[in-house]
């Protein structure tokens, strides 16, 4: 039972028995070593790469106002119709946990003028995103992107630069059997004139159409292509290429060619259309073979050119990406492509009693003064343990402080993979242990 006391406390009276164990939210996971050095090899990849092309980091909150994915994202995507966590805040204000990065980067960089002290700005982030999805393997309410944004200039450069940029990730990881899916879809006339191509084509079908779609071909018939119930039709539906004027078709070309100059193979598909509204012009998916349906895609991104001025702020052209940091990992561990985790520890300090406990954490502070990662185990628990401990922590080397150690200002440097030791003074303790790791590495 749980009461609480005077103070409020209301673990006071607790009687664990009783309590069941609280389990992560439905669609959330933990990242646990050694899958967190799976995530860190993944994400310093990222940054590696992309900072390769002059990015530079930033980071933006986690919740926003709703409306600025109602805007951004758009009123009749899945995203904002159904897959948003939203809330009030005390003031009464509608936030949500942000669904997706773009909006909320367009937002900060062109809040803060950014792009009037450098243009294009070019930014990549990493974190966690939302949405209220059936989870699945690579389906997850709680799920981490990696991602770039290039804004303040429209060139077909920029578009293949991205794109590029995603593809380098992968290979750097490792990862084979991707295909990249590449479209565009045109500019606002383009895209007004397909708009009325599709009003036409479903009109006569509009009783066969699912609820949804009857709506969208309201609001929004670009949607009714992704919609999984009246697929079938889709297949028939009038393609955008055909519509475009010739302006649009040469900057896809251009995006085309230069993809080819970096031996970036690209599949065109002109059946793409993505999920958010924001796009215009070159669109993109990073698909891979061994994953299934709706969660076959890796990436996508793509330009953005009428988004900053939905947002309210003056048109504002952009382009980027983001990557599903879960769905790469699914993958690179089934090619079995990522490292072994690095072990965490160089040496573990260890002191058989308490009066020496002291001794050994200043033992340790010296140590990592001198660079290294050390774990102090001043327990009392048996010796051998505590060294089975080192073996788990990957440790090459453990530096015992007993009772003689303590007494006669030394420390015994023991290499646990020889099973040598030596014993030495605590002045020349540091030199001795780094020269022994140097050796061991
Ligand atoms: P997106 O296609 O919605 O694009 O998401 C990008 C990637 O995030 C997906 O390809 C997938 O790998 C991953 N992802 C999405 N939802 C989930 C989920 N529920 N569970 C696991 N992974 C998921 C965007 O978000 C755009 N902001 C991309 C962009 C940036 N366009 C221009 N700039």
């Amino acid at each position: 039972m749980c009461r609480t006391d005077d103070s409020g406390a209301a673990w006071a009276w607790l009687d664990w028995r009783d309590v069941p164990e609280i389990a992560p939210p439905r669609g959330t996971r933990d990242i646990l070593p050694p899958d967190s050095y799976a995530w860190r090899w993944l994400l310093d990849t990222h940054r590696s790469v992309v900072e390769s092309y002059g990015y530079q980091p930033l980071d933006t909150p986690v919740m926003e106002s709703t409306d600025l994915f109602a805007r951004g994202v758009g009123a009749d995507t899945d995203i904002v119709e159904k897959q948003m966590f939203t809330f009030s805040d005390r003031g009464g204000r509608s936030l949500t946990l942000r669904p997706e990065g773009t909006a909320g980067v367009v937002r900060a960089v062109l809040g803060k003028r950014l792009d009037q002290e450098m243009r294009p700005v070019r930014v990549h982030y990493a974190g966690p995103f939302f949405r209220a999805e059936n989870p699945q393997r690579g389906r997850y309410r709680q799920f981490a992107q990696v991602g770039v944004e290039c804004i303040g200039e429209r060139s077909p450069a920029l578009d293949a630069e991205i794109v590029e940029m995603a593809w380098r990730f992968f290979e750097r990881l490792g990862i084979t059997g991707l295909q990249l899916q590449l479209n565009t879809l045109g500019d606002r006339d383009d895209r007004a004139r397909y708009r009325e191509a599709l009003v036409n084509y479903y009109t006569p079908l509009r009783d066969d159409l699912c609820d949804d779609c009857k709506r969208r071909l309201e609001s929004n018939p670009l949607r009714l292509l992704d919609c999984k119930a009246d697929a079938r039709f889709a297949e028939k539906a009038p393609l955008i290429w055909d519509l475009l004027d010739a302006g649009s078709k040469e900057f896809f070309t251009t995006v085309a060619e230069m993809l080819e100059d970096a031996d970036v193979v690209a599949h065109i598909n002109h059946r793409i259309v993505r999920g958010l509204d924001y796009y215009t012009d070159t669109v993109f998916e990073i698909w891979h073979e061994s994953l299934h349906g709706q969660q076959n895609s890796l990436g996508g991104g793509g330009r953005y050119d009428g988004l900053a001025e939905a947002l309210g702020f003056p048109s504002t052209p952009g382009v980027g990406y983001a990557l599903g940091v879960d769905r790469s990992l699914l993958v690179a561990e089934q090619l079995g492509v990522v490292p072994p985790p690095r072990p965490s520890c160089d040496a573990l300090v260890v002191s058989v009693e308490t009066p020496q406990a002291r001794r050994a954490a200043a033992i340790a502070r010296a140590l990592r003064g001198a660079g290294l990662r050390v774990v102090l185990d001043v327990s009392d628990r048996r010796l051998d343990r505590k060294l089975r401990n080192a073996d788990k922590l990957g440790a090459p080397l453990a530096v015992i402080i007993g009772e003689d150690e303590a007494r006669d200002g030394t420390a015994t440097i023991r290499d646990l993979s020889r099973r040598a030791q030596e014993t030495v003074s605590e002045q020349a303790m540091v030199a001795v242990v780094t020269d022994a790791l140097e050796r061991l590495a």
